[in-house]
Protein backbone atom coordinates (compact mmCIF):
# COMPACT_ATOMS: atom_id res chain seq x y z
CA UNK A 1 0.00 0.00 0.00
CA UNK A 2 3.38 1.92 0.59
CA UNK A 3 3.53 2.28 -3.05
CA UNK A 4 -0.02 3.36 -3.63
CA UNK A 5 0.14 5.95 -1.08
CA UNK A 6 3.29 7.64 -2.75
CA UNK A 7 1.17 8.31 -6.12
CA UNK A 8 -0.75 10.35 -4.33
CA UNK A 9 -0.22 14.16 -3.00
CA UNK A 10 0.84 13.67 0.70
CA UNK A 11 1.68 16.80 3.67
CA UNK A 12 5.03 14.82 5.12
CA UNK A 13 5.82 11.21 5.49
CA UNK A 14 3.88 8.23 6.13
CA UNK A 15 4.83 7.10 9.58
CA UNK A 16 1.25 4.55 9.96
CA UNK A 17 -1.18 2.63 8.17
CA UNK A 18 -4.02 0.94 9.56
CA UNK A 19 -7.29 -0.13 9.07
CA UNK A 20 -9.93 2.27 10.41
CA UNK A 21 -13.87 2.27 10.82
CA UNK A 22 -17.41 -0.03 10.44
CA UNK A 23 -17.82 0.49 6.69
CA UNK A 24 -19.58 -2.24 5.48
CA UNK A 25 -18.76 -1.87 1.40
CA UNK A 26 -14.81 -0.09 0.95
CA UNK A 27 -12.07 -1.34 2.99
CA UNK A 28 -11.06 1.68 4.61
CA UNK A 29 -7.52 3.04 6.44
CA UNK A 30 -6.55 5.22 8.62
CA UNK A 31 -2.92 6.70 7.33
CA UNK A 32 -0.85 9.14 9.32
CA UNK A 33 1.92 11.38 8.21
CA UNK A 34 3.69 13.62 10.59
CA UNK A 35 1.84 16.46 9.98
CA UNK A 36 -1.52 14.95 8.86
CA UNK A 37 -4.20 12.41 8.72
CA UNK A 38 -5.88 10.45 6.02
CA UNK A 39 -8.30 8.17 4.81
CA UNK A 40 -7.93 6.03 2.25
CA UNK A 41 -10.55 3.39 0.92
CA UNK A 42 -10.45 -0.10 -2.12
CA UNK A 43 -13.39 0.40 -3.36
CA UNK A 44 -14.65 -2.32 -5.15
CA UNK A 45 -14.87 -1.21 -9.06
CA UNK A 46 -17.68 -4.34 -10.24
CA UNK A 47 -20.30 -2.70 -7.72
CA UNK A 48 -19.43 0.75 -9.64
CA UNK A 49 -17.92 0.21 -12.80
CA UNK A 50 -18.43 3.95 -13.90
CA UNK A 51 -15.22 4.62 -11.56
CA UNK A 52 -14.80 7.54 -12.81
CA UNK A 53 -18.05 9.24 -13.08
CA UNK A 54 -18.53 8.35 -9.75
CA UNK A 55 -15.23 10.04 -8.55
CA UNK A 56 -16.36 12.96 -10.56
CA UNK A 57 -19.77 12.86 -8.92
CA UNK A 58 -17.99 13.05 -6.23
CA UNK A 59 -15.45 15.99 -6.68
CA UNK A 60 -18.36 18.05 -8.20
CA UNK A 61 -20.65 18.08 -5.22
CA UNK A 62 -17.47 18.47 -2.69
CA UNK A 63 -16.02 21.38 -4.42
CA UNK A 64 -19.74 22.78 -4.52
CA UNK A 65 -20.11 22.07 -0.90
CA UNK A 66 -17.05 23.65 -0.18
CA UNK A 67 -18.09 26.67 -1.88
CA UNK A 68 -20.83 27.64 0.11
CA UNK A 69 -19.19 27.17 3.12
CA UNK A 70 -20.74 23.76 3.97
CA UNK A 71 -18.18 21.29 6.26
CA UNK A 72 -17.81 18.06 3.45
CA UNK A 73 -14.93 15.48 2.58
CA UNK A 74 -12.05 16.75 0.69
CA UNK A 75 -10.96 14.55 -2.02
CA UNK A 76 -6.63 13.73 -1.90
CA UNK A 77 -5.77 14.03 -5.61
CA UNK A 78 -2.60 12.37 -7.12
CA UNK A 79 0.30 13.45 -8.27
CA UNK A 80 -0.56 13.85 -11.72
CA UNK A 81 -4.32 15.33 -11.09
CA UNK A 82 -6.32 12.73 -10.98
CA UNK A 83 -9.01 11.49 -8.20
CA UNK A 84 -8.31 7.83 -7.82
CA UNK A 85 -5.67 4.94 -8.66
CA UNK A 86 -6.57 1.55 -10.75
CA UNK A 87 -5.56 -1.19 -8.60
CA UNK A 88 -6.96 -4.82 -10.17
CA UNK A 89 -10.50 -5.47 -9.60
CA UNK A 90 -10.81 -2.07 -6.75
CA UNK A 91 -10.02 1.62 -7.11
CA UNK A 92 -8.09 3.62 -4.56
CA UNK A 93 -9.11 7.20 -3.43
CA UNK A 94 -8.34 9.23 -0.06
CA UNK A 95 -9.60 11.80 1.47
CA UNK A 96 -8.49 13.94 4.32
CA UNK A 97 -9.60 12.55 7.65
CA UNK A 98 -11.98 14.60 9.49
CA UNK A 99 -10.23 15.06 12.87
CA UNK A 100 -12.06 14.69 16.05
CA UNK A 101 -14.84 12.42 14.67
CA UNK A 102 -16.76 9.98 15.43
CA UNK A 103 -19.27 7.72 13.57
CA UNK A 104 -22.07 5.84 15.23
CA UNK A 105 -24.23 2.62 14.14
CA UNK A 106 -27.25 3.37 16.09
CA UNK A 107 -28.06 7.24 17.51
CA UNK A 108 -28.16 7.24 20.98
CA UNK A 109 -30.91 9.56 21.50
CA UNK A 110 -33.45 12.24 19.71
CA UNK A 111 -31.01 15.10 20.08
CA UNK A 112 -28.57 12.95 17.63
CA UNK A 113 -31.25 12.02 15.58
CA UNK A 114 -32.01 15.92 15.24
CA UNK A 115 -28.39 16.54 14.50
CA UNK A 116 -27.63 13.55 12.23
CA UNK A 117 -31.29 15.29 10.02
CA UNK A 118 -29.00 18.50 9.85
CA UNK A 119 -26.28 16.84 8.59
CA UNK A 120 -28.05 15.79 5.49
CA UNK A 121 -30.63 19.21 5.77
CA UNK A 122 -27.06 21.00 5.29
CA UNK A 123 -25.49 18.49 2.60
CA UNK A 124 -29.09 19.24 0.49
CA UNK A 125 -29.56 22.68 0.72
CA UNK A 126 -25.78 23.59 0.22
CA UNK A 127 -26.73 21.85 -2.96
CA UNK A 128 -29.99 22.89 -4.15
CA UNK A 129 -28.43 25.07 -6.76
CA UNK A 130 -25.76 22.64 -8.41
CA UNK A 131 -26.23 21.84 -12.05
CA UNK A 132 -27.81 18.05 -11.63
CA UNK A 133 -27.28 17.74 -15.57
CA UNK A 134 -23.12 17.15 -14.47
CA UNK A 135 -23.93 14.28 -12.12
CA UNK A 136 -24.01 10.54 -13.65
CA UNK A 137 -26.37 8.02 -12.48
CA UNK A 138 -23.69 5.44 -11.09
CA UNK A 139 -26.88 3.02 -10.74
CA UNK A 140 -29.25 3.95 -13.10
CA UNK A 141 -32.84 4.07 -12.46
CA UNK A 142 -31.80 3.41 -8.68
CA UNK A 143 -34.86 4.86 -6.90
CA UNK A 144 -37.35 4.54 -10.10
CA UNK A 145 -40.37 3.21 -8.23
CA UNK A 146 -42.06 2.62 -11.43
CA UNK A 147 -38.90 0.76 -13.32
CA UNK A 148 -38.69 -1.20 -9.87
CA UNK A 149 -42.37 -2.20 -9.70
CA UNK A 150 -42.50 -3.25 -13.32
CA UNK A 151 -39.44 -5.57 -13.01
CA UNK A 152 -41.22 -6.82 -9.93
CA UNK A 153 -44.51 -7.49 -12.03
CA UNK A 154 -42.40 -9.32 -14.45
CA UNK A 155 -40.59 -11.59 -11.86
CA UNK A 156 -44.28 -12.60 -10.45
CA UNK A 157 -45.77 -13.38 -13.93
CA UNK A 158 -42.88 -15.45 -14.62
CA UNK A 159 -42.89 -17.01 -11.05
CA UNK A 160 -38.94 -18.48 -12.25
CA UNK A 161 -38.87 -20.58 -9.39
CA UNK A 162 -42.13 -21.61 -7.93
CA UNK A 163 -42.00 -19.32 -4.81
CA UNK A 164 -44.96 -17.23 -5.64
CA UNK A 165 -47.46 -19.71 -3.86
CA UNK A 166 -44.86 -18.56 -0.27
CA UNK A 167 -45.58 -15.00 -0.89
CA UNK A 168 -49.81 -14.36 -2.16
CA UNK A 169 -50.65 -11.95 0.57
CA UNK A 170 -47.38 -10.02 0.20
CA UNK A 171 -47.60 -9.51 -3.99
CA UNK A 172 -51.49 -8.78 -3.16
CA UNK A 173 -50.39 -5.90 -1.37
CA UNK A 174 -47.44 -4.87 -3.29
CA UNK A 175 -49.54 -4.68 -6.13
CA UNK A 176 -52.68 -2.74 -4.03
CA UNK A 177 -50.15 0.02 -3.69
CA UNK A 178 -49.46 0.50 -7.34
CA UNK A 179 -50.44 4.14 -7.05
CA UNK A 180 -47.75 5.03 -4.54
CA UNK A 181 -44.66 4.03 -7.00
CA UNK A 182 -45.49 6.72 -9.52
CA UNK A 183 -45.95 9.37 -7.07
CA UNK A 184 -42.07 10.97 -6.67
CA UNK A 185 -41.21 9.96 -10.09
CA UNK A 186 -44.56 11.41 -11.64
CA UNK A 187 -43.64 14.90 -9.92
CA UNK A 188 -40.28 14.98 -10.66
CA UNK A 189 -41.36 14.53 -14.40
CA UNK A 190 -43.85 16.80 -14.05
CA UNK A 191 -41.26 19.50 -12.62
CA UNK A 192 -43.63 19.54 -9.38
CA UNK A 193 -40.51 18.74 -7.32
CA UNK A 194 -37.29 19.73 -8.26
CA UNK A 195 -34.29 17.46 -9.57
CA UNK A 196 -31.75 17.53 -6.81
CA UNK A 197 -28.66 15.70 -5.60
CA UNK A 198 -29.36 12.44 -3.55
CA UNK A 199 -26.91 11.11 -1.10
CA UNK A 200 -28.74 7.54 -1.85
CA UNK A 201 -27.07 5.73 1.54
CA UNK A 202 -28.74 8.66 4.21
CA UNK A 203 -27.68 5.53 6.95
CA UNK A 204 -26.55 7.47 10.63
CA UNK A 205 -23.36 5.72 10.41
CA UNK A 206 -22.67 8.33 7.50
CA UNK A 207 -22.39 10.53 9.20
CA UNK A 208 -19.65 12.22 11.09
CA UNK A 209 -20.00 14.04 14.37
CA UNK A 210 -17.61 16.14 16.30
CA UNK A 211 -16.00 14.46 18.82
CA UNK A 212 -15.88 17.06 21.03
CA UNK A 213 -19.32 19.31 20.37
CA UNK A 214 -21.13 16.46 19.74
CA UNK A 215 -22.11 18.61 16.46
CA UNK A 216 -22.38 16.99 13.11
CA UNK A 217 -19.03 17.44 11.24
CA UNK A 218 -20.28 16.66 7.97
CA UNK A 219 -21.76 13.74 5.51
CA UNK A 220 -19.47 10.77 4.45
CA UNK A 221 -19.76 8.21 2.44
CA UNK A 222 -20.40 10.14 -1.07
CA UNK A 223 -20.16 6.61 -3.54
CA UNK A 224 -23.92 7.35 -4.32
CA UNK A 225 -24.59 10.86 -4.84
CA UNK A 226 -26.89 10.69 -8.06
CA UNK A 227 -29.86 13.25 -9.28
CA UNK A 228 -33.04 12.64 -7.93
CA UNK A 229 -35.29 14.35 -5.46
CA UNK A 230 -34.01 15.03 -2.00
CA UNK A 231 -36.91 13.51 -0.76
CA UNK A 232 -35.80 9.59 -1.58
CA UNK A 233 -32.97 10.32 0.89
CA UNK A 234 -35.27 12.02 3.65
CA UNK A 235 -37.75 9.00 2.80
CA UNK A 236 -34.81 6.14 3.42
CA UNK A 237 -32.80 8.18 6.50
CA UNK A 238 -36.51 7.61 8.30
CA UNK A 239 -37.10 4.39 6.99
CA UNK A 240 -34.00 3.06 8.24
CA UNK A 241 -34.46 4.33 11.53
CA UNK A 242 -37.72 3.48 11.79
CA UNK A 243 -36.56 -0.44 10.97
CA UNK A 244 -33.55 -0.17 13.22
CA UNK A 245 -31.64 -3.54 14.05
CA UNK A 246 -35.14 -4.93 13.15
CA UNK A 247 -34.27 -5.12 9.43
CA UNK A 248 -33.98 -9.35 9.42
CA UNK A 249 -36.12 -9.37 12.32
CA UNK A 250 -39.32 -11.86 12.09
CA UNK A 251 -40.63 -9.87 15.44
CA UNK A 252 -43.73 -7.64 13.28
CA UNK A 253 -44.53 -5.70 16.14
CA UNK A 254 -41.50 -4.38 16.68
CA UNK A 255 -42.17 -2.18 13.32
CA UNK A 256 -43.23 0.62 14.54
CA UNK A 257 -43.49 4.47 13.69
CA UNK A 258 -42.07 6.25 15.98
CA UNK A 259 -43.58 9.91 15.87
CA UNK A 260 -40.66 11.43 18.07
CA UNK A 261 -37.99 10.46 15.70
CA UNK A 262 -40.43 11.99 12.95
CA UNK A 263 -40.52 15.58 14.78
CA UNK A 264 -37.01 15.19 15.73
CA UNK A 265 -35.73 14.60 12.40
CA UNK A 266 -37.92 16.74 10.64
CA UNK A 267 -37.05 19.49 12.79
CA UNK A 268 -33.55 19.09 12.16
CA UNK A 269 -33.70 18.63 8.58
CA UNK A 270 -36.07 21.71 8.13
CA UNK A 271 -34.35 24.11 10.27
CA UNK A 272 -31.65 23.65 7.19
CA UNK A 273 -33.78 22.99 4.58
CA UNK A 274 -36.38 25.59 5.28
CA UNK A 275 -35.81 28.22 1.94
CA UNK A 276 -34.86 25.18 -0.57
CA UNK A 277 -38.37 23.06 -0.73
CA UNK A 278 -41.46 23.83 -2.19
CA UNK A 279 -44.82 23.04 -1.11
CA UNK A 280 -45.23 20.10 -3.19
CA UNK A 281 -41.88 18.93 -1.37
CA UNK A 282 -43.34 19.35 1.95
CA UNK A 283 -46.81 17.74 1.07
CA UNK A 284 -44.34 14.71 -0.02
CA UNK A 285 -42.52 14.36 3.35
CA UNK A 286 -44.65 11.33 4.69
CA UNK A 287 -45.21 10.02 1.53
CA UNK A 288 -41.20 9.65 0.76
CA UNK A 289 -41.02 7.20 3.53
CA UNK A 290 -43.92 5.10 2.61
CA UNK A 291 -42.69 4.90 -1.43
CA UNK A 292 -39.11 3.98 -0.04
CA UNK A 293 -40.51 1.19 2.55
CA UNK A 294 -42.48 0.01 -0.49
CA UNK A 295 -39.54 0.30 -2.94
CA UNK A 296 -37.61 -2.05 -0.63
CA UNK A 297 -40.42 -4.15 -0.25
CA UNK A 298 -40.38 -4.35 -4.01
CA UNK A 299 -37.04 -5.52 -4.28
CA UNK A 300 -36.79 -8.04 -1.66
CA UNK A 301 -39.91 -10.07 -2.39
CA UNK A 302 -38.46 -9.63 -6.26
CA UNK A 303 -35.17 -11.21 -5.68
CA UNK A 304 -36.86 -13.63 -3.14
CA UNK A 305 -39.47 -14.86 -6.13
CA UNK A 306 -36.06 -15.01 -8.65
CA UNK A 307 -34.57 -17.41 -6.51
CA UNK A 308 -31.94 -14.80 -4.36
CA UNK A 309 -30.06 -13.37 -7.58
CA UNK A 310 -28.97 -9.95 -6.06
CA UNK A 311 -28.95 -9.96 -2.77
CA UNK A 312 -26.99 -12.17 -0.56
CA UNK A 313 -28.95 -14.62 1.86
CA UNK A 314 -28.20 -16.82 5.25
CA UNK A 315 -31.29 -18.95 4.67
CA UNK A 316 -33.48 -19.74 2.03
CA UNK A 317 -36.40 -17.26 3.27
CA UNK A 318 -34.21 -14.44 4.02
CA UNK A 319 -35.46 -11.75 1.32
CA UNK A 320 -39.24 -12.97 2.27
CA UNK A 321 -38.29 -11.54 5.92
CA UNK A 322 -36.91 -8.79 4.80
CA UNK A 323 -39.76 -7.89 2.35
CA UNK A 324 -42.05 -8.59 5.25
CA UNK A 325 -40.57 -6.42 7.62
CA UNK A 326 -40.41 -3.48 4.98
CA UNK A 327 -43.78 -4.50 4.16
CA UNK A 328 -44.99 -4.27 7.99
CA UNK A 329 -43.33 -1.00 8.01
CA UNK A 330 -45.30 0.30 5.21
CA UNK A 331 -48.42 -0.53 6.70
CA UNK A 332 -47.62 1.28 9.60
CA UNK A 333 -46.53 4.58 7.78
CA UNK A 334 -50.20 4.11 6.45
CA UNK A 335 -51.42 3.64 9.58
CA UNK A 336 -50.09 6.78 10.85
CA UNK A 337 -50.24 8.88 7.61
CA UNK A 338 -52.58 11.53 9.16
CA UNK A 339 -50.73 12.37 12.18
CA UNK A 340 -47.45 12.05 9.88
CA UNK A 341 -49.40 15.13 7.71
CA UNK A 342 -50.60 16.79 10.95
CA UNK A 343 -47.27 17.19 12.48
CA UNK A 344 -45.36 17.85 9.56
CA UNK A 345 -47.42 21.01 8.98
CA UNK A 346 -46.87 21.48 12.81
CA UNK A 347 -43.18 21.52 12.35
CA UNK A 348 -43.07 23.66 9.54
CA UNK A 349 -45.01 25.99 10.36
CA UNK A 350 -42.38 26.99 13.53
CA UNK A 351 -40.08 27.93 10.32
CA UNK A 352 -43.18 30.44 8.67
CA UNK A 353 -44.08 28.02 6.05
N1 LIG B 1 -12.86 11.46 5.81
C1 LIG B 1 -13.10 10.71 6.89
N2 LIG B 1 -12.72 11.13 8.12
C2 LIG B 1 -12.95 10.36 9.22
N3 LIG B 1 -13.55 9.15 9.19
C3 LIG B 1 -13.96 8.68 7.99
C4 LIG B 1 -13.77 9.42 6.78
N4 LIG B 1 -14.27 8.68 5.75
C5 LIG B 1 -14.73 7.55 6.29
N5 LIG B 1 -14.55 7.52 7.63
C6 LIG B 1 -14.87 6.39 8.57
O1 LIG B 1 -14.81 5.17 7.85
C7 LIG B 1 -16.09 4.50 7.88
C8 LIG B 1 -16.34 3.81 6.55
O2 LIG B 1 -16.31 4.76 5.50
P1 LIG B 1 -17.46 4.85 4.39
O3 LIG B 1 -16.99 5.83 3.38
O4 LIG B 1 -18.76 5.10 5.05
O5 LIG B 1 -17.39 3.39 3.73
P2 LIG B 1 -18.49 2.24 3.57
O6 LIG B 1 -19.03 2.43 2.18
O7 LIG B 1 -17.71 1.00 3.71
O8 LIG B 1 -19.55 2.42 4.59
C9 LIG B 1 -17.09 5.60 8.23
O9 LIG B 1 -18.23 5.10 8.84
C10 LIG B 1 -16.26 6.49 9.14
O10 LIG B 1 -16.22 5.96 10.45
MG1 LIG C 1 -20.60 4.05 5.14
Amino acid sequence: MKELLKRFELEGDIVSVEPYGNGHINKTFLVKTLQKSYIFQFVNASVFPDVAGLMNNIALVTKHLQSRGVPTLHVVPTKDGQTYVNVGEDFFRGYDFIENSVCYEKLPNLDMVRKAAEGFGQFHSGLSDIDVSKIVDVIPDFHNTRKRYEAFCSIVLANPVGRLSECKEEVDFLVSRQKDYSMLVEALDKGEIRASVTHNDPKINNVAFDKKTGEVACVLDLDTVMGGTFLYDFGDGLRSLFTGDNEDSTDLEKLVVDLDIYEAYLDGYFSMMKDSINDKEIELLPYSILVIAEELSLRFLGDFLNGDAYFHVDYPTHNLVRARTQIALAKDILKHMDELQALTKRIVSKYGR
